[in-house]
């Protein structure tokens, strides 16, 4: 698998913003096996280029952010395969979910299945107005396969969960955003502008802050509050052996802004 030239998606990174669009416009971005592998080849490249400090993720086109795991695909599949193939998603997904540097979906269009699944492994979600989400899977005879039924019921709630995925029904935008599902809804056209300047404002705060931050954020969302307020106080110490806590506070003192370094 060819991940250096990539077909399927296409990634560009300016001032710091990392963009990762799914670009497989004729089947409304479906994950298929090789533009899953493509989206992990670029999460490499991100979690190594410190460059990068921020990245958005969308869809290429008017329609869709990505409508699911491909079906035509999915229907030549045995068990085994399926599994592996589910075992992919997986990995884009935890990997998205751990990258250090915080990711933002620009909810473009349809996010179905997989689609939704993607977007659910990033830290914010914002929507356009003509958005749809869901997990349609059933329809298919299937369920959620990378990771829906446990990340939804942690955005949404349990029994939202059931309802959505046994319903397989479409939300729009504003429903989802009420349960919690897209951060905030946006004019379409002012969708990935509204992102990328989202994306710019916490790439200017301390890196090594707000990755220790969403990493503090993330394992406590799994583990009980003691647990996690260990967590926080690790890390919030960590923080004070770091050049741009000095700088941080040290500018604030001085009055003046802070230049942060990333170390
Ligand atoms: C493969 C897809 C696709 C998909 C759309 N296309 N979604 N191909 N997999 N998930 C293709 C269509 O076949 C069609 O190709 C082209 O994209 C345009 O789609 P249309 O259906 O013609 O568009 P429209 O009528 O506007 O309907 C849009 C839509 C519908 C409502 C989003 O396409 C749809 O229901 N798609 C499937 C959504 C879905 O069920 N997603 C969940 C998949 S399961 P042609 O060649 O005909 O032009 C999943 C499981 C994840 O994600 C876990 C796996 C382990």
């Amino acid at each position: 698998m060819d991940v250096t030239n990539p077909e399927n998606v296409s990634f560009e990174v300016t001032d710091g913003i990392g963009v990762l669009t799914v670009a497989r416009e004729r089947a409304l971005n479906a994950l298929n096996d090789k533009t899953l592998h493509e989206i992990l080849g670029v999460l490499d490249q991100v979690r190594i280029d410190r460059n990068v400090r921020a990245l958005v993720l969308t869809g290429r086109g008017e329609k869709a952010f990505v409508a699911g795991a491909d079906i035509a695909e999915m229907a030549e599949l045995g068990p085994l395969q399926a599994r592996r193939f589910a075992d992919l998603g997986h990995r884009v997904c935890g990997r998205l979910e751990r990258l250090e540097v915080p990711t933002l979906a620009a909810v473009n269009g349809f996010a179905l299945g997989g689609g939704l699944e993607l977007a659910m492994a990033c830290d914010l979600v914002y929507a356009s107005e003509r958005a749809r989400l869901g997990q349609p899977e059933v329809n298919l005879g299937l369920i959620p396969g990378f990771g829906g039924t446990q990340r939804l019921l942690r955005r949404v709630g349990i029994m939202r969960a059931k309802e959505m995925i046994f319903t397989g029904a479409t939300y729009g935008a504003e429903q989802a955003r009420d349960m919690g599902l897209v951060l905030e809804v946006v004019p379409h056209a002012q969708l990935l502008p509204f992102c990328l300047e989202k994306a710019r404002l916490i790439a200017s705060r301390g890196p090594v802050a707000v990755a220790q931050a969403k990493r503090a954020i993330q394992a406590g969302a799994d583990v009980s509050l003691a647990s996690g307020c260990e967590l926080e106080r690790e890390a919030f110490a960590l923080l004070f052996g770091t050049a741009d806590a000095a700088e941080g506070m040290r500018a604030f003192v001085e009055k003046r802004s802070p230049s942060f370094r990333g170390a």
